[in-house]
């Protein structure tokens, strides 16, 4: 186990430069093996969630080149079409993206029940539902699935949820499949538009990525490309998130503002001075901060990723801040930690009460799941004194270098493994 050790209470100055986003990185790196010759993606973050992706892709038989500056290059022209072992599965919730690629390239999946942050129960009824759609048969037996089909054929599938992970998986099987798919209320996240967009420089034909409306003309053969990962969103508003509460000018580069656009609005509604510019967004810590309330939202609304990490921002706001979880049943633990700091907060099912200002004092709390842990990151550099948390291998799984990206713009920060 690693855990983070932060002296908070510093004025911190400097650049920070976002990576490659880790939702769209776990889809695309599975979608690679749909494609009939070799595949590059350039801008991989350098997670866990990524390394857990590269054993599965090994494990099939895929060759795999890694590179230290984020690209990695897949030939899975010859693997084998074996059953994903359970912990293999359950090391991250994207491991289901096999499922929906595996079945678009051969047919059959034997995997089990995905991993990932408990942060509710997280079904994924809608990603088979899409697969009967297409006629394949689900076998459930517990928590593991075997799927197959004699072919895939091209459906109109109507989601009940504008579920990310629904509508990925259904494209993944549907590009090959024969015929038209078209998926209504699909989600219209950024990281499903780069999904098609690599997709389609392989020859798919993916139209509507980005509206609620996705039409999969099943093609038969994709052939080999070169794609670049978009920057990470959630990365970026959770660095301007740290610029907001700690820094007397940090710029984060590398940002695509338009994906930011709502957590950007709530945090000029709070009174935190921002500046945009192109790519990089310029933010200090000199304005006081106003309460807001937050109700998170499919995008384009306000992400359920951020509003962890806002919370504690919350806590240095003046008046009694909300949050209105609509998501997940289970992503309120952080707040149970920020009040081990000092936090004023109160939890009532999925809503919550973030009352400041409050001076965050440090002392040792544990990171729940990924955003959680951000958000603790957040409330240590914050906090006077120290802070340790435990559990930051979740906060690995999705921040790459957040140590040494830390640590450039002046925090004391360490990762020590016990
Ligand atoms: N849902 C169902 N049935 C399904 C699928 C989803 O009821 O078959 C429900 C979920 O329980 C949830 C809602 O629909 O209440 C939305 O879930 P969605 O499928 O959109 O989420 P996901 O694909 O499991 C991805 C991200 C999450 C992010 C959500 C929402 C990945 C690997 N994960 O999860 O990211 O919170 O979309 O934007 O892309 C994170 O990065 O910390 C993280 C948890």
């Amino acid at each position: 186990m690693k855990i983070l050790k932060i002296n908070g209470g510093k004025q911190l100055e400097g650049t920070v430069s976002i990576s490659g986003s880790k939702n769209s990185a776990v889809a695309l790196i599975p979608a690679a093996i749909l494609c009939d010759e070799n595949v590059t993606i350039t801008n991989v973050p350098n997670i866990s969630d990524i390394d857990a992706l590269e054993d599965i892709l090994e494990y099939l038989g895929a060759k795999v080149k890694r590179t230290d500056n984020g690209e990695i290059s897949i030939d899975s022209c010859n693997i084998e079409n074996k059953p994903i072992p359970e912990d293999a599965s359950k090391r991250l919730r994207a491991s289901y993206y096999f499922m929906g690629a595996l079945l678009g390239r051969h047919k059959k999946i034997e995997m089990y029940f995905p991993g990932g942050c408990t942060i509710g129960a997280r079904p994924i009824d809608l990603h088979l539902k899409g697969f009967e759609a297409l006629g394949a048969k689900v076998v459930q037996d517990n928590n593991k699935y075997t799927i197959t089909a004699d072919e895939l054929v091209g459906n109109s599938i109507y989601l009940d949820i504008s579920s990310v992970g629904a509508t990925i998986n259904i494209i993944l099987a549907a590009v090959k499949a024969k015929g038209t798919t078209i998926i209504e209320n699909a989600a219209k996240e950024p990281e499903i538009v780069d999904l098609a967009s690599f997709l389609n420089s392989m020859g798919a034909k993916i139209s509507g990525a980005g509206t609620s409306n996705i039409k999969i003309r099943g093609v038969s053969y994709l052939k080999s490309c070169i794609h670049e990962v978009i920057p990470d969103r959630i990365e970026a508003a959770t660095y301007i998130m740290i610029g907001a509460a700690v820094c007397k000018k940090l710029t984060v580069e590398n940002v695509i503002p338009e994906h930011i656009y709502a957590p950007l609005q709530k945090l000029l509604e709070m009174g935190v001075d921002l500046h945009i510019d192109g790519d990089k967004i310029e933010v200090t810590n000199k304005n006081k901060l106003r309460k807001v309330n937050v109700r998170t939202q499919v995008y384009p609304g306000f992400p359920t990723d951020l509003q962890q990490i806002i919370a504690s921002l919350m806590t240095q706001a003046e008046g009694e801040s909300k949050i209105h979880e609509t998501l997940y049943e289970n992503r309120f633990l952080n707040l149970y930690q920020l009040c081990k700091m000092g936090a004023i907060s109160k939890v009532e099912g999925n809503k919550a009460t973030i009352r400041g200002k409050t001076n965050l004092v440090g002392t040792d709390v544990s990171a729940t799941d990924l955003r959680a842990g951000a958000g603790l990151v957040i409330a240590g550099l914050l906090a006077s004194g120290t802070t340790t948390i435990s559990g930051a291998d979740y906060i690995l799984r999705g921040y790459e270098n957040i140590v040494e990206k830390l640590k450039k713009i002046g925090a004391k920060i360490e990762l020590i493994q016990i």
